[in-house]
Order: C-alpha cells, then sequence, then structure tokens
C-alpha cells in the first residue's frame, strides 16, 4: 500500500515538475519568428515611404483589405459564402472568438495560436487599463463588459481610456500584428479611432483574450444574439499559476492576483458559471485546462471541430480537477 502511495507521489511531482517547467519559459513565443512570414501582415519594405506620410485612412484601410483578400483566397468557407459575408466592412457578420482566463494560464499562447489564422484581428488583453484587477461585479463590469462589445464591433469611438492607454503603453496592440504592422508604417493613424474602426472591419475573424473578467460577467456576451460570440473558458492548475506569478513584478502585492484564496474563490465561481452556460449555450460555449502535455493538447483542442476523433476532457470532470486543487491550496494556505 505504501509502496504505492509512494508510486503515485512521485508521478505528482514528476507532473508538477513538468508543468513548472512548461510555464517558466518566458511570454514571448519562440513560433513568432515564424508566423512573421505570413502574408497578410503588412511589411513596411513593400510601401514605398514618401507614400505612407501622404496616405489617406481610406488608403491604408483599402490596401488592408486586399491583403486580407490575398491571404484568403484560397480559405474553405462555408459552402454558399464568401469573405463578404464575414467583414462588417462589407455588411458580413465576423466570426468572433473570447478566451476568458485569468494570469499565467497560457492564454498568451492559445491567444497567439488563434492569432496565426490568415485574417484575424486580435483585440490583445483589452482590458489592460483597469489595472491589476478582477472584475466580477460592480464597479466595473458594465464599463468593461461595453468596451469589449465595442471592440468586438469594430467601434473605437468611446474608448478614449483605452486608446489613451495604448499609448504609453504598445503591447496593448503589439500582439496585434497585423494592425501593429501598419502602426509602424503609419504611425500617425495608430490611435485613431475612425482608422481603427474601419480597418478593424476588414477583418473576417476577430479574437480576443482577457484575464480581467470573470465568466459570469461573459454570460452577457453569449446573450447578444448579434454578436454571436464564442466564449472560451481556459482554466490551468491553480498550482502552477501562483507559482507562475511569484516571478512577476506586476503581481505581488495585488491582491486579486497573488492571494491564493482570491484565485480560488474566481475558480470556483468560474466553474459554476461553465457549466451553467455550457447547458445554455452548448454552441458557443467550451472550457479549455491545460496540463504539462500543454501544446499539443491545447491545439488538438482548438482543432476538434475539424478532427472527429480527438475529443475534449468532459468539462465537469477536467474543471473540478483544477477546483480541488484550488479547495487544497486555501486550506494550506489560510490564515489560522
Ligand atoms: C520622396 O520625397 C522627397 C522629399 O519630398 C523627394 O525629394 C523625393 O523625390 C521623393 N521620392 C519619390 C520617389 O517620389
Ligand atoms: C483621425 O484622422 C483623421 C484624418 O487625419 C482626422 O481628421 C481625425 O480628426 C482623426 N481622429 C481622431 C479622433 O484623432
Amino acid at each position: 500500500m505504501s509502496r504505492r502511495n509512494e508510486f503515485w507521489g512521485l508521478v505528482l511531482l514528476v507532473a508538477v515538475c513538468l508543468l513548472l517547467i512548461a510555464f517558466s519559459q518566458k511570454e514571448e513565443p519562440r513560433y513568432s519568428q515564424a508566423l512573421k512570414y505570413e502574408a497578410d501582415t503588412y511589411d513596411e519594405a513593400d510601401y514605398h515611404p514618401n507614400s505612407s506620410l501622404t496616405a489617406s485612412i481610406r488608403d491604408v484601410v483599402r490596401m488592408q483589405q486586399n491583403l486580407v483578400r490575398n491571404a484568403l483566397d484560397d480559405y474553405p468557407f462555408p459552402p454558399g459564402q464568401s469573405l463578404n459575408d464575414y467583414t462588417m466592412a462589407t455588411g458580413g457578420r465576423p466570426v468572433r472568438t473570447i478566451i476568458v482566463t485569468t494570469w499565467r494560464s497560457g492564454s498568451t499562447f492559445l491567444g497567439d495560436v488563434i492569432n496565426a489564422v490568415p485574417g484575424n484581428f486580435y483585440h490583445y488583453e483589452p482590458l489592460l487599463d483597469y489595472g491589476i484587477v478582477q472584475i466580477r461585479g460592480p464597479p466595473h463590469a458594465d464599463s468593461a463588459i461595453s468596451n469589449l462589445k465595442n471592440l468586438l464591433n469594430c467601434d473605437y469611438s468611446n474608448l478614449q481610456n483605452y486608446l489613451q492607454y495604448g499609448r504609453t503603453h504598445n503591447y496593448l496592440f503589439t500582439h496585434n500584428r497585423r494592425l501593429w504592422g501598419l502602426c509602424d508604417s503609419f504611425p500617425q493613424y495608430c490611435w485613431n479611432s475612425t482608422f481603427l474602426s474601419s480597418v478593424c472591419k476588414v477583418f473576417p475573424f476577430q479574437s480576443m483574450k482577457t484575464v480581467r473578467i470573470r465568466l459570469r460577467l461573459a454570460e452577457e456576451l453569449l446573450k447578444d444574439e448579434q454578436l454571436n460570440v464564442k466564449v472560451l473558458l481556459l482554466m490551468r492548475d491553480p498550482r502552477g499559476t501562483l507559482q507562475s506569478r511569484k516571478h512577476r513584478d506586476w503581481c505581488p502585492g495585488q491582491p486579486d492576483c497573488d492571494k491564493p484564496n482570491l484565485v480560488c474563490a474566481d475558480m470556483v465561481s468560474d466553474y459554476s458559471a461553465a457549466i451553467q452556460l455550457q447547458k445554455l449555450y452548448p454552441d458557443r460555449f467550451s472550457a479549455f485546462t491545460i496540463d504539462s502535455s500543454t501544446p499539443t493538447m491545447m491545439i488538438d483542442e482548438v482543432k476538434v471541430k475539424k478532427s472527429p476523433d480527438i475529443k475534449p476532457l468532459p468539462l465537469a470532470l477536467a474543471l473540478a480537477t483544477r477546483v480541488a486543487s484550488c479547495t487544497f491550496i486555501t486550506l494550506a494556505t489560510s490564515n489560522f
């Protein structure tokens, strides 16, 4: 009996080690090099330097629209449909996806995987200007949800705080490499709301990831039939998450980030919201968990619709194991 326990203890130790190794890598992904050569990314070298000063917003938007057209030339849209049915610029409705998760959960990786699809416009961390906080309800919930909806609708006209923050924190846009290529060459338009609204509308795929709202609030997005957004909850083992956060300079001292009991309470709340949303929106809500075997497993799950033999873990079971770890952490770290 005790030998058996020893065995499982060892297995657990190895698993935890693998997890730590997997997530101690820097956020900057290695594959970004490979992604750089994709055809729909604007490359400064292609454009005459004189014209970048004189080009109007319309010129730039039209040029980007052509890049997207070329990149999706042979994209397998559903029968009878074309790119025009998917871009707002042509009266279509884009495919919208939002990843809901929390800090240090592997979402930068998953976000980049989704952004690798040609014709994708990536709203990276749109709630950065709220600081290191979790939005669970008032006072920030309404404005946060409204900002997310505006972005998913390419409406930048009421996003002054967001744009103001971005001017001094470029990483708000750098992950959106298709947009950032344009910003590089046409800096005069980069933070201009008219430009952003127009250029956003030529992209048929709109993705977003946020670590700052809890899943219960995301129901507001799912409810919006016109938006037709898909919500993915990404949940990582909280032990890995908390460990990884210790090494970030922005986390320690911020209760929503470094207090295990708050992290776990959020997780439990996400778990019950997930069970609910899966019933209400089986086609538009799904959850992903990640483990030491992360990269392959996540990519497989992203592609799950295309390969029927790969199945995600049963949701309730997968999430419950995360929540169980959390309960353990709360007990182990609570003050007596
Ligand atoms: C680019 O602009 C500069 C300065 O206005 C001008 O001297 C030059 O001839 C222009 N080059 C071309 C190719 O138009
Ligand atoms: C955006 O750029 C256009 C054209 O240069 C300009 O007319 C407009 O005032 C700018 N809008 C904002 C919000 O800066």
